[in-house]
């Protein structure tokens, strides 16, 4: 593994397996686990749902770009970040900076239909609260897939792995420094 990493960092789309992932890299590697939308719920006091229902998108993604900020600020951290994290110009540039600074950047995939079945009844996924669900991750995923293309260092697909094969192909990529 690259000695002077600072953060790893997980990106993908919703129901991908960042959170989960995230916490067993954490484990592994002693490292601390960072989720950004739980930070955002502290800091805020209001569920997901709660913030897009009384704020919108569009200031749930400032806030998500300022907690991203922050918690870039410490190192030794496994982040898991919120699938439309890459929405936002500022987070982006973000990402690409903390990349540029010892920050390895993970895009964990799904197919469409493995991402509908993890997703379905969540409540922190407003999103997706919609008649057609995997027409909307498919549209989602159209809009999404090149950002975070541009931003992995490398990706993994999780559909038919568990978070076991997951994190053990993530441990084998850093003891590799591989690039996709
Ligand atoms: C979102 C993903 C969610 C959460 C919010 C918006 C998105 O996080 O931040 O519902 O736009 O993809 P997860 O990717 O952890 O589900």
């Amino acid at each position: 593994m690259d000695v002077k990493l600072k953060n790893l960092i997980l990106i993908g789309f919703m129901g991908t397996g960042k959170t989960i992932v995230a916490k067993a890299l954490a484990q592994e590697l002693q490292w601390n686990f960072i989720d950004c939308d739980q930070k955002i719920i502290k800091k805020t006091d209001l569920e997901i749902s709660e913030i897009f229902d009384q704020e919108g998108e569009i200031f749930f993604r400032k806030l998500e770009a300022s907690v991203l900020a922050e918690i870039l600020q410490e190192r030794d951290q496994i982040i898991a970040t919120g699938g439309g994290i890459v929405c936002q110009e500022r987070a982006r540039q973000l990402l690409l900076a903390a990349q540029a600074d010892h920050n390895l950047i993970i895009w964990l995939q799904a197919s469409p239909k493995v991402i509908l079945k993890r997703t379905q009844g969540s409540q922190k996924r407003p999103l997706l609260n919609v008649a057609e669900p995997l027409q909307e991750i498919e549209k989602l995923l159209k809009i999404r897939q090149q950002w975070y293309a541009d931003l992995a260092n490398f990706s993994v697909d999780t559909s038919d792995l568990t978070v076991g094969q997951v994190v053990a192909k993530i441990l084998n990529l850093l003891s590799c420094g591989g690039k996709h």
